[in-house]
């Protein structure tokens, strides 16, 4: 195992009608910003929820945060934060609406001239506004890290930051939010959670035993989950299931000690910024060509994870491993997510060239367990999965 350091501070508040609990965490005389997206808080009762917790505080609200947040909308936001000195954050959404709030959190408190600084030139956020979350959507495990990603448009760039003062304080997980999310989304938030946890231990075995074992039950809890949550999302003991398997997939636990990968992570923002495509979509497109590319390093990995996930025990460590790469695209499949990427878009044909092209350009020369894989080798992985 490789030496690590470990310290999450944000504190969980997990359960049915928890999200009342807000009053206590927020530090008294605070000036709340409460941040949302599109809506879907208020058709389904979790606006007046966090309202009624608030009660008592001085607050303002911001809504309209897209799915993938887009920077000049956040500029609007961080507007309001210094017109109303505000001095506490409430996210209350997905990964979106925590990833912008997030972005505000660092903006808030940066001092240069221009907050796309922050993640054009990777300063890494030591301090930010105080913030908290309810989760309303499982899928990113940001309620429990200390990363963002962040879009902008007009350029057509989607990219990470993040940095030791980004943890929520707290964050509310109450299972029963899941009752009303669309199957599309319930299927993207098992993607993501699957390939995240997929990035931290598809690589090379190191004895890192109870890592693995971490990795590998959260990958069978969102196998068994998964037919649960999209057959019926107000199964309030398959949402809580599911709920945790994605906090933990990434709230950095399952990657201490161990090589991780995170290629299919930085080509799959790509195809988001170039195309829309949903995040959870666009790794499960990417997962089988990025693995099969990268066969020989991975395959003791991947033959374990067929051994241990999907019970496949009869055959070579080659067969199994090309199994164990079968049954991930099964899966997703069974989920009702595609993995070519030509089911999505029709002008798929020069995009390898073009995410290589974007990769050199930020410096991603390495990608990887290794940090071998360079822009070409990416060019190879996209076009395997046209
Ligand atoms: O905007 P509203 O109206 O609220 O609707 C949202 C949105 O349209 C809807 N939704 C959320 N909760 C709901 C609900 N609808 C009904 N009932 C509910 N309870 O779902 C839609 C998608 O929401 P979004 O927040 O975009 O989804 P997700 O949580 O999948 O977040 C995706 C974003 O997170 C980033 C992705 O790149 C993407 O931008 N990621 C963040 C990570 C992190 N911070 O650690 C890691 C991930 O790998 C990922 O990159
Ligand atoms: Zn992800």
């Amino acid at each position: 195992m490789n030496n690590f350091d470990y310290k999450n501070p944000t504190k969980i508040i997990f359960g049915k009608g928890e999200i009342s609990k807000i009053a206590i965490e927020i530090p008294e005389n605070s000036k709340v910003l409460m941040l949302y997206g599109g809506g879907s808080i208020k058709k389904n009762g979790i606006y007046e929820q966090v309202v009624d917790a608030l009660n008592g505080f001085d607050f303002v609200e911001f809504g309209g945060i897209p799915a993938n947040p887009e920077y000049d909308i956040l500029m609007d936001a961080l507007a309001v934060i210094k017109e109303q000195k505000i001095d506490f954050l409430l996210a209350v959404g997905g990964g979106s609406v925590i990833d912008g709030t997030k972005f505000l959190s660092s903006a808030a408190l940066f001092e240069g001239d221009h907050p796309w600084d922050i993640l054009d030139k990777k300063i890494p956020t030591q301090k930010g506004m105080p913030f908290g979350t309810v989760l309303t959507l499982p899928a990113t495990g940001s309620e429990m890290n200390s990363g963002a990603v962040i879009t902008r448009k007009e350029t057509k760039e989607k990219l990470v930051m993040g940095g030791p003062g980004l943890f929520p304080v707290f964050s509310i997980l109450d299972p029963s939010v899941v009752a009303s999310i669309p199957e599309r989304q319930v299927a993207n938030g098992l993607a993501d959670s699957f390939t995240h946890v997929l990035e931290q231990y598809m690589t090379y075995p190191i004895e890192a035993n109870l890592q693995d074992r971490f990795a590998e039950s959260i990958l069978q809890t969102i196998i068994e989950v998964a037919p649960k949550i999209l057959k019926d999302p107000s199964d309030y003991k398959a949402a809580a299931n599911f709920m945790w398997s994605c906090t933990m997939a990434l709230n950095g636990l399952i990657q201490k000690g161990v090589p991780t990968d995170w290629a299919i992570h930085m080509m799959g923002h790509e195809l988001t910024a170039l195309y829309g495509i949903d995040h959870a979509r666009t790794l499960a497109i990417l997962a089988g060509s990025h693995y099969t590319y990268n066969f020989e390093t991975k395959k003791a990995k991947l033959a374990q994870y067929a051994e241990r996930v999907w019970n496949i025990t009869e055959g070579t460590i080659d067969e199994k491993a090309k199994a164990g790469i079968q049954k991930t695209v099964e899966f997703f499949h069974s989920i009702g997510i595609q993995t070519k990427l030509s089911e999505y878009t029709s002008e798929y044909e020069g995009t390898g060239k073009e995410v290589a092209r974007r990769l050199a350009e930020r410096g991603m020369t390495g990608l990887g367990e290794h940090g071998r894989l360079a822009p070409e080798d990416a060019e190879r992985i996209v076009e395997k999965a046209y």
